[in-house]
């Protein structure tokens, strides 16, 4: 999995939320941390199209991704910083079953996927639950399983952590250490990134810092604290 970005900004009117990035993302765990407002969830929505880059290009395993769009989003799994904007349907099974509709269309196979999903995150007790009755962190652990169990090749977790009680949240660090999938994770939970291969600063539109985990971490913590 490789992603590139070539020169891209992004604008809003006058504000410039990210300017000029090159940067090239081929590692299995990624970590992107930042103040509020920095422009983590605007550099992690270019990834899968989600918004157009004002200048620039963002290339895809060497696909252009605003060219591409239907072939990207398909390989890719994005979990949204808000679950609200992620789950559809009023119950949760159904929801999961939409989502895999055309990549499983045997219903007894997609009935134990969604099944299994559950069972991994720990929600199998969920499965039937009218999703308007779920907590904030049920409402993420739902929309993590619509992600997970349609196996995509890459994941993009838009902070994924923030609603999760401690059990929660261990069981999702065990899940994604476990996926032989790459992972771009935004996060403030910076524990949950000690063991990632490579971690990204952004502030005021630019990379601040870039590289190892046990390197970026420590300056992260002194910069920004
Ligand atoms: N559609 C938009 N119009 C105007 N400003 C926006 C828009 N989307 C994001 N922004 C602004 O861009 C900045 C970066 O946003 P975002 O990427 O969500 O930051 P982060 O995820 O790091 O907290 C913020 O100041 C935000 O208010
Ligand atoms: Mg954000």
């Amino acid at each position: 999995m490789i992603i590139e970005f070539e020169a891209v900004s992004v604008e809003r009117g006058a504000h410039t939320i990210l300017r000029e990035l090159n940067i090239s993302l081929s590692e299995s765990r990624i970590g992107i941390v930042g103040p509020n407002g920095a422009g983590k969830s605007t550099l992690a929505r270019l990834i899968n199209g989600l918004i157009a880059p004002s200048a620039g290009r963002v290339l895809f395993n060497g696909l252009a991704v605003a060219e591409h769009l239907n072939a990207v989003r398909q390989q890719i799994g994005f979990l949204f910083q808000n679950p609200d904007n992620q789950i559809v349907f009023p119950v949760v099974q159904e929801d999961m079953a939409f989502g895999l509709k055309h990549s499983l269309p045997d219903k007894t196979l997609r009935a134990a996927r969604i099944q299994a999903t559950l069972a991994q995150l720990d929600i199998a007790d969920l499965s039937e639950r009218a999703v308007h009755t779920l907590s904030g962190g049920q409402k993420q652990l739902v929309a993590l399983a619509c992600v997970l169990c349609m196996q995509p090749d890459l994941l993009v977790l838009d902070e994924p952590t923030t609603q999760l009680d401690l059990r929660f949240r261990n069981r999702l660090l065990q899940i994604i250490g476990q996926l032989p999938q790459p992972v771009i994770a935004i996060s403030h939970d910076l524990a949950m990134l000690e063991t990632f291969d490579r971690v990204m600063v952004i502030d005021q539109a630019s990379i601040q810092a870039d590289g190892p985990a046990a390197e970026v971490l420590p300056w992260y913590r002194a910069h920004y604290a």
